[in-house]
């Protein structure tokens, strides 16, 4: 794999910020990921850096914040062809204690390819016996120098800190490395694969998400809850991590089922609450949600591929164009980073580069 970003990879291309302007590079970045891997009249998926990967027994992934999340998305990919997966935080990763049995393959998701546990996490997985994928952003990084296998998503540079397009592309990439381990992609996750790129266009294109932060950019409020739920819980988690991160304010996602069992006494008018509704088997599920946060007055927005059966429910609802229930949550997530991008320029933070962070954390 060599590099080969282009010119406006450089530079913030006429955005205020980086995490804007790499918000909108998300089709372009998609695109660079599926580039050459989706085979046209099968489905199959080819990637040339995987030769001699067999399907794995099981899968561990490894992974901190951002690509964490990412990872629990991918797990949940390879558990639907019937991989045992489970995702890790690298940091929690204790290989002395989480028997790693033959056929296991340990996939380290790492953008900057530095980060400390993760690294840390797959030495230990190889010392085990493990074989070893990293998927990551930057050639030749450290975690794509320490695994057996290297898959590139491919994003281009992200110089912000909260991590953005790298996100959808490691979601991309981990469904890519799904099918190219157990065989091809159906027709229809090919087609949506192949319009991912227009429908976050869509998005960006026609986003109220600035109107919505206007909204909901408020000191008056406590926190401000996430919740989903499968292929969406993931993003739940990651709207409220990039939320806090560049806001400053109070933000909590976890799964809608969870809601009952402790955060919901909580919930007040003072707690908006972003749900992620996308269209599968679990819509009603999270309509019963929903109505359980809106009863205690906290104002509810929806992100769904389903506007009309929601709307009387909630205070806003933001639409996304309707795909693949699997990859629609890539595109509620997309709303999600301009509502927490516009939030946090309400209130003047320093948005690429908040406070006590860094892009890379490479200590423990
Ligand atoms: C994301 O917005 C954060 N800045 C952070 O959680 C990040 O995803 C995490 O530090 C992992 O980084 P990596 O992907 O480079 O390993």
């Amino acid at each position: 794999e060599t590099i080969d970003w282009e010119p406006e990879d450089a530079g913030k291309s006429g955005y205020d910020h980086y995490m804007l302007k790499e918000i909108h590079d998300q089709p372009r970045a998609i695109r660079r990921c599926l580039r050459g891997r989706l085979r046209e009249l099968d489905g199959a998926v080819e990637i040339d850096e995987l030769g001699g990967l067999d399907r794995p027994k099981r899968v561990h992934f490894v992974a901190c914040g951002t690509s964490y999340h990412a990872s629990l998305y991918g797990a949940r990919r390879f558990r639907e062809r019937g991989i045992p997966s489970t995702a890790f935080l690298a940091s929690e990763y204790d290989v002395g204690k989480i028997p790693i049995e033959e056929g296991t393959v340990v996939i380290g998701v790492t953008q900057s390819g530095e980060t400390a546990d993760t690294l840390t996490a797959l030495r230990e997985a190889n010392s085990a016996g493990a074989t070893t994928v990293t998927v990551s952003n930057v050639v030749g990084s450290s975690a794509s120098r320490e695994a057996d296998h290297v898959l590139y998503i491919r994003a281009g540079p992200e110089i912000s800190v909260a991590a953005t397009k790298t996100f959808a592309s490691q979601q991309v990439a981990l469904t890519l490395l799904a099918s190219a381990i157990t065989g091809a992609c159906d027709r229809d996750t090919l087609e949506a694969l192949r319009s991912l790129p227009d429908h976050v266009q869509s998005v960006l294109d026609q986003s109220r998400a600035r109107e919505i932060a206007a909204e909901y950019a408020d000191a008056e409020m406590d926190a401000y809850f996430f919740i989903g739920r499968g292929y969406a819980a993931p993003v739940a988690l990651e709207g409220a991590l990039k939320l806090k991160e560049i806001s400053y304010a109070h933000a909590e996602g976890f799964p809608a089922g969870e809601l009952k069992h402790g955060p919901l006494a909580l919930v007040t008018e003072r707690t908006p609450v972003f749900a992620v509704v996308t269209g599968d088997s679990r819509a009603e599920t999270m309509r019963g949600n929903i109505n359980e946060v809106a009863s205690r007055g906290a104002p509810v927005v929806a992100v769904t591929d389903s506007p009309e059966p929601l709307a009387a429910d909630v205070d806003h609802v933001v639409p996304i164009p309707e795909t693949d229930p699997r990859l629609a949550p890539i595109l509620a997530n997309v709303q999600l980073q301009l509502v927490a991008y516009w939030i946090a320029r309400e209130l003047g933070r320093s948005i690429d580069k908040p406070r006590n962070l860094a892009k890379s954390v490479t200590v423990q």
